[in-house]
């Protein structure tokens, strides 16, 4: 679909503006599906319509639910049996494809859940093993999508995982609502938390004491959903008013869980302040004010990684205008992203001037004061394309990126609200 394609960029000598961000992907997501699942009928205001959240609209509709759009104004009518034999096209999807082969295990249904290249090139092993040890008859194909899950009764099972990780936490939590008994998750460090909190406000049995979370068997009940703006949205656009001069994020998502660029951005030394602080929808959120700052060195470890795990490219990209050698380590898992984004990203920042040393689990990055821009491929991958439009837009003389139009998977105006797009 976004094969081809290649996209300019000049670099610009200030960036200030107010922006409107697009809603958050992990929360649209889980409302569409969660709801999709539930008995009832909700109302998800400020939904993200971007790629990925649609490939979970259309699994939802081909498993039963009832889903009418309307701009980003959602309405779902849910149903608690879902179809059978069906086929689930999870596209690039990796929250769509994890999730919803945890949440159709104990269902009595079966299903094929399949995806795009980059989707099939990703790891469902993690997700296959912790749900077999529910009883749930899954193969995935050597350790791949596609992914079959046929009906199977379900008893509760205490895992314990070694990465953190909120698709298979959530892949897990969801199958547990299903199970009987009771059902544990522990991760070595907390990842995001929006599968936990909304399955509580939709009346299932969650308890949660540090990274342990247990469910027992519920019913879902629907729950209408304000969706916050993305934080990993809004990064690109904090990220350019501290590089180039002032800029203001509305309603961003303040989930503790997400909030990991921000404790990046107090080791850059960014200045930046969070106004109009409130709760919508159950989550926190804030504006986020952020200026043109002097930046310097950090170091970033296994523990820092959940709360930015999607950050991670733009944030070891600001390094690459920092003063002094940043490390980032402990963050394998973006190797097994929507491409293998330490390599990408490594490759990003040398395209365009820097200096970035790949490691196996990271990368080491010397901070120049000017970055001379160039040519990114973004490898079909959103968070590559957006980062490089940040990098690019604050380099000397700009350049381009090869097949930009993935943005639509998080973020479908993105190149409109950069303002380099009409
Ligand atoms: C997500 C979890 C993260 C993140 C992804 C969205 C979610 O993946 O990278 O973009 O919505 O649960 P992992 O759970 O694989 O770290």
């Amino acid at each position: 679909m976004w094969e081809a394609g290649m996209q300019s960029i000049d670099s610009c000598e200030w960036f200030e503006g107010e922006f409107e961000l697009p809603g958050d992907k992990s929360i649209t997501h889980r409302a569409i599906m969660f709801n999709g699942g539930a008995e009832g009928e909700a109302i998800i205001k400020n939904a993200l319509m971007g790629e990925d959240c649609l490939s979970t609209c259309s699994c939802m509709r081909a498993l039963g639910a009832k889903i009418e759009i309307d701009g980003t104004t959602l309405r779902v009518k849910g149903t608690p049996h879902f179809r059978r034999g069906t086929e689930l096209n999870c596209g690039n999807s990796g929250t769509t494809i994890r999730l919803l082969s945890g949440f159709v295990a104990g269902k009595g249904v079966d299903a094929k859940l399949y995806g795009d290249e980059s989707l099939s090139s990703r790891p469902m092993g993690r997700i296959a093993e912790p749900l077999s040890e529910l009883g749930a008859k899954i193969q995935t194909t050597d350790g791949h999508a596609p992914v079959y899950v046929a009906p199977a009764l379900l008893q509760g099972a205490d895992v314990e995982l070694n990465i953190a990780s909120a698709q298979v936490k959530s892949a897990i939590l969801l199958a547990g609502i299903s199970a009987g008994g009771e059902t544990s998750v522990t991760e070595p460090v907390k990842s995001r938390d929006h599968t936990e909190r909304m399955l509580a406000a939709m009346g299932a049995d969650v308890h949660v004491v540090g990274n342990r979370v247990t469910v027992k068997k519920s019913c879902l009940h629907s729950v209408d959903v304000d969706v916050p703006s993305d934080i990993s949205s809004a990064a690109y656009f904090m990220a350019l008013g501290a590089l180039k001069g002032r800029t203001l994020c509305k309603n961003v998502g303040m989930n503790v869980t997400r909030t990991g660029i921000l404790k990046a951005f107090d080791q850059l030394g960014v200045r930046y302040s969070l106004l109009n602080r409130r709760v919508s929808g159950g989550e926190e959120t804030a504006d986020v004010l952020v200026e043109k700052s002097d930046m310097r060195s950090i170091i970033l470890t296994a523990e820092d990684a959940p709360s930015m795990i999607d950050e991670l490219p733009l944030v070891a990209l600001l390094c690459a205008f920092a003063e002094g050698e940043s490390r980032i380590v402990g963050v394998k898992e973006l190797r097994v992203k929507e491409s293998d984004r330490i390599r990408t990203t490594a490759e990003l920042i040398r395209n365009i001037g820097g200096d970035c040393e790949e490691l196996e689990d990271g990368f080491v990055i010397r901070g120049k004061k000017q970055l001379v821009g160039g040519n990114v491929d973004s490898y079909l991958d959103h968070r590559i394309a957006m980062t490089a439009a940040v990098g690019l837009l604050a380099s000397k003389n700009g350049g381009n990126i090869l097949r930009p139009d993935c943005c639509a998977i998080s973020f479908p105006d993105f190149f409109e609200k950069l303002g380099i797009r009409s």
